[in-house]
């Protein structure tokens, strides 16, 4: 059945678990985040980025997720609209029948430059007022995405950052998130804490701690009624990185957030964990080998299959290590 966010992170929140959230553009990374969670009896939430609304078109990716309620009817499932640039995306998503939105106010419209602080309190604000009239969830953001080594926002390719960030913005500020949270009513907040978009977070190993456990637990020490959500939280799985460039790919050395760090995460009062990199490494790779290894084959569904298995290798991972398998 189609729930808010809030329904199920209150939840979470109850049991002591984490959700990852899933970014999905097309069939097969639906099929996988279900027939993961299927197999673990987990909940489910699926978000559509614009990206993802642009590429498959907001019907057939909304169609694609009712597509799921409907074939899984005993797994709660939130599907969440991910980095709404204005109110007015977030309004066109609730009324399209979307059970959650994410206002990122952190952020211009252009969904590059960092905004200010009234601005942001002052569109969250408008989407929450209408979302909950709507009994639909808002997730909203308060400091900037950022790599706390060089202050650049998340890179697509590894080549070349989008912008780069004032220091300050890079790590949540507790008492601004109080107020953050008594100003618009949020139901989720997401926190800078050293995560940054993409494949390209860290350049060494993490062997120590890479993420500012402490401040997570700030934050929730002022909030704890408000769930934390951490983006960028791909892990960067180093074996579909060998995968990839093993077979005819040519991606960077790079390194995500480790899954242990995560955990840790959640212990502390996460409970939405956003991650598409590690689906979109693993379908690739999973591809790239399959053409390799089956150079005679023309038929889509073959590699495809290939790919769904590989992601749903990594889905069922996290649904396990967050503790939300046996929670749906
Ligand atoms: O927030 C970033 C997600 O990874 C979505 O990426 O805009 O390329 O779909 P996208
Ligand atoms: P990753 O790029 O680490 O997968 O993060 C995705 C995200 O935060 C989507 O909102
Ligand atoms: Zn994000």
């Amino acid at each position: 059945a189609l729930i808010s966010l809030r329904q199920l992170l209150d939840h979470a929140a109850e049991n002591s678990y984490g959700m990852p959230a899933f970014n999905v553009n097309n069939m097969e990374q639906i099929h996988a985040i279900m027939q993961a969670a299927d197999a673990c009896n987990s909940p489910v939430i699926l978000q559509g980025s614009a990206g993802a609304r642009s590429y498959a078109g907001e019907p057939f990716l909304r169609h694609l997720v009712l597509a799921a309620v409907e074939m899984y009817p005993h797994i709660p499932i939130v599907m969440h609209q991910d980095h709404g640039s204005e109110p007015a995306v977030c309004f066109r998503s609730i009324q399209s029948g979307f059970s959650s939105v994410m206002m990122d106010g952190s952020l211009m419209a252009d969904a590059k430059t960092p905004s200010s602080y009234e601005y942001n309190v002052e569109t969250t604000r408008k989407v929450v007022e209408l979302a909950h009239a709507c009994g639909v969830s808002v997730e909203g953001e308060l400091g900037c995405l950022g790599s706390l080594e060089t202050g650049m926002m998340g890179e697509e390719d590894g080549h070349g950052a989008e912008g780069v960030l004032d220091h300050s913005m890079l790590l949540t500020d507790p008492e601004e998130a109080a107020d953050f949270v008594r100003k618009t009513g949020v139901d989720a907040l997401a926190i800078a804490i050293g995560t940054s978009h993409g494949a390209y977070k860290f350049t060494k190993k993490p062997t120590g701690n890479v993420l500012r456990i402490d401040r997570v637990k700030e934050i929730h020490a002022r909030i704890p009624t408000v769930h934390l959500v951490m983006h960028g939280s791909s892990s960067v799985p180093e074996d579909w990185l060998e995968i990839i460039n093993n077979y005819g790919g040519d991606m960077g050395q790079t390194y995500g957030v480790p899954v242990s760090e995560i955990v840790e995460g959640i212990k502390h009062g996460v409970r939405k964990v956003n991650i598409d990199t590690d689906l979109r490494m693993a379908s690739t790779g999973a591809i790239r080998k399959h053409l390799h290894d089956n150079k005679a084959n023309f038929d889509p569904r073959k590699f495809l299959k290939e790919a769904t298995g590989a992601m749903k290798g990594i889905c069922q991972d996290r649904f396990e290590a967050f503790g939300c398998a046996g929670m749906a």
